[in-house]
């Protein structure tokens, strides 16, 4: 299974929804470790109870580069082979995002290109949308920009505020998240893999006589 690193901030729900779609056998990833930039963050006590290693370190008084050094190290010490931005609220530096060029995906709680940034609901609702929504993106070097993978509208209803519209969007995200990760390593994963693949499969199979 591909190996895939998730950096988190918070709660850490949609880090939930990844790690739970990884335990069916058919899904092409597993989550090696969960990294946050608050060692305080709920979503780290979850990863460790489900047995997935952690790494929580306050980002306070570091500079951007420098912090993010210390993730790329513990994301190569863990093999991470793609990273999954899931409410990860900090800029990464440039040098970060080159590093895991085309190989790193973040899910964001709108449509976009519609209502990057924050408060992302609460603008749907103001302009009077029919649908909000979320989008997973490949990460480029813009916030919240870079090829959308996968969208899911989610309706707005009367009197819905950017709390209900909230919780309505994140149970798409987590359907959406898993889905469009699952699919984007099965079609990245390297020529070498895949040789590697092929070739226990054969080793394991019965001699022809
Ligand atoms: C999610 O709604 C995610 O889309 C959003 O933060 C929330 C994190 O919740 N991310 C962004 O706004 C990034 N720009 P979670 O910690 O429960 O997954």
């Amino acid at each position: 299974k591909a190996k895939v690193g998730v950096l988190i901030s918070g709660r850490g729900s949609n880090m939930a929804a990844l790690l739970y779609a990884a335990k069916a056998d058919d899904c092409p990833y597993e989550i090696v470790l969960v990294a946050a930039n608050d060692p305080q963050a709920p979503g780290l006590t979850l990863a460790a109870a489900e047995g997935v290693a952690t790494f929580g370190l306050s980002h306070k008084g570091m500079k951007r580069a420098a912090f993010d050094a210390i993730i790329d190290g513990e994301l190569r010490r863990a093999g991470v082979q793609f990273v999954a931005l899931a409410g990860y609220m900090r800029l990464l530096s440039p040098e970060f995002v080159t590093a895991w060029e085309g190989r790193m995906l973040n899910i964001h709680p709108s449509l976009l290109p519609k209502y990057k940034g924050l408060d992302t609901h609460q603008r749907a609702i103001d302009a009077g949308d029919s649908h909000g929504g979320c989008s997973v993106h490949i990460v480029t070097a813009e916030l919240d920009d870079g090829p959308v993978l996968g969208q899911t509208p989610v309706a707005i209803l009367p009197g819905d505020t950017p709390d209900t519209l909230a919780a309505r969007t994140l149970i798409a995200e987590h359907q959406l998240y898993s889905r469009v990760l699952a699919d984007y390593v099965m079609r990245e994963r390297s020529p070498e893999w895949l040789l590697g693949r092929v070739r226990a499969i054969a080793m394991a199979q019965p001699e022809a006589d």
